[in-house]
């Protein structure tokens, strides 16, 4: 199929390759000529595993190209996914300027039928909006479709869960249209789901609102495990195995960040308010969120009294392991919190230091973990990087001033740190206390 892709960035780089990669013809545009011409030299603008290869390979075989030419790429494609951002406004309700920008741009440039297909996480009623916005803009009678057919895919594992989805969701205005996206996807064996737009739009919202929701209530449990001296790895194991709860998304610590989750669910309490929905539990879900780091940091500053001087070493910078992406990434909060304390703080991440560096100029980058632990009074674990779990802890023990461990992400045994001499605190598990004051 002949595709255009409006927006060259996370969602719409990640959908051109893969489109391309299952033998369409994919234009991929973009209003950032700077992005295009990187894109042009082969440069992808994010970091994310096997994207740069598959993007190479289709280019070559002239399946995909990249432009900033958007009349074209629309005129001659017979589906147009809008995969532009929808960023939070102040209040935290989604911005559909760009999205708006697009239907804009779309109407101008519709010449033929085409189908009009959103990718980007939009709230529930933006089929609707970009309907009235080509209809009100179009220069003739050309008919076109608004399908809704929302992205799944976590940062890291992009590429993965675009060619493995768990479903596929199609919200389209009549079968005939979703036939068309049926067969787009008929080489990946997923489960599809039909339905009209809105559902399919408030999929993604409910999809990723139960995920965070999962995320506090396991971190209220260790709370709880915390003071009642119980495990919350345990806990979450034992609660994870009832089938109809599951297992993932039940890991306790400093709770959920990243350019999705956080966002996501502040536009779901909004669309419900407008809808005269009073979503309480979703209010609770980004309080508890939001209490996490204050709760670590507080923990810390107990230990030692005051940090007033006090060098901590960290250790993870990135919202997650394997992405570079700092956005809403809790390090950022912690070292406020930390500095405000007045800690010294030197860093440690594999991938994410530059990005961190735009963000927080004012503390020691680290090219390794034994470098950051180097006068260090604790260690505070904030990504569960892979690497974090192989460390040499005798090294570390020997660069700092006394061997204390703040696991914000429950990466070790406590009684091996134990056994090693170790003091260990981490989320919803016992601790491991130590007689040794700084
Ligand atoms: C998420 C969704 O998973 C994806 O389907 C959607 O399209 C975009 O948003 P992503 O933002 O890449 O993907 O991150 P994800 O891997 O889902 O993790 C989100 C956050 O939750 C991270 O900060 C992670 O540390 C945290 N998390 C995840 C937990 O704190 N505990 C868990 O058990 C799982």
């Amino acid at each position: 199929m002949q595709i255009c892709v409006i927006g060259s960035g996370y969602v719409g780089l990640v959908t051109a390759a893969v489109f391309a990669d299952m033998g369409n013809h994919i234009n991929c545009v973009d209003i950032d000529s700077a992005k295009i011409e990187s894109l042009n030299n082969g440069i992808m603008p994010i970091y994310e595993p096997g994207l740069e290869g598959m993007v190479k390979r289709n280019v070559k075989e002239k399946r995909i190209c990249f432009s900033t030419d958007v009349g074209s790429a629309i005129g001659e494609a017979e589906l147009v996914f809008i995969c532009v951002g929808t960023p939070p406004k102040e209040e935290g309700e989604t911005d559909l300027s760009y999205v708006e920008g697009a239907a804009k741009t779309i109407a101008a440039n519709l010449d033929n039928y085409k189908i009009i297909v959103n990718k980007s996480t939009v709230p529930v009623g933006t089929g609707e909006l970009v309907k009235r916005v080509i209809n009100e803009n179009k220069k003739n009678g050309a008919e076109f479709d608004v399908v809704s057919n929302p992205e799944f895919l976590r940062e890291g594992q992009a590429i993965g869960d675009a060619l493995n989805p768990d479903r596929i969701i199609i919200g389209a205005p009549s079968k005939k249209v979703a036939m068309k996206l049926i067969e787009l996807y008929a080489t990946i064996g997923a489960p599809v789901i039909v339905t009209d737009v809105p559902s399919a739009e408030l999929i993604k919202y409910a999809s990723n609102s139960f995920l965070a929701m999962k995320i506090s209530f396991i971190n209220s449990i260790a709370d709880i495990c915390e003071s009642a001296g119980a495990n919350v790895i345990d806990v979450a194991k034992g609660l994870g195995l009832d089938k109809r709860i599951g297992s993932q998304f039940l890991s306790a610590g400093l709770g959920y960040g990243g350019s999705c989750f956080p966002k996501d669910v502040v536009s779901l309490i909004h669309t419900s308010k407008k809808h005269g929905v009073d979503f309480d539990l979703l209010k609770n879900v980004v309080k508890i969120n939001e209490s996490r780091v204050k709760k670590f940091t507080d923990r810390i500053e107990e230990r030692f009294g005051s940090l007033d001087g006090v060098t901590i070493a960290m250790l993870g910078l990135a919202f997650k392991p394997d992405t570079d992406d700092m956005r809403e990434a809790k390090s950022i909060e912690v070292v406020k919190r930390l500095q405000d304390k007045g800690a010294q703080i030197r860093a440690y991440d594999p991938v994410a230091t530059e990005n961190a560096k735009k963000i927080m100029p004012d503390i020691t980058y680290c090219k390794s973990p034994y470098e950051a632990a180097e006068g260090a009074s604790a260690i505070v674990i904030i990504t569960e990087w892979r690497e974090f779990r192989l460390l040499d802890m005798d090294r570390l023990k020997d660069a700092m001033v006394s061997p204390v461990i703040f696991d914000g992400r429950n990466l070790y045994d406590p009684d091996r740190k134990k056994g090693i001499g170790f003091e260990y605190y981490s989320i919803g598990r016992p601790d491991v206390k130590g007689q040794i004051r700084v």
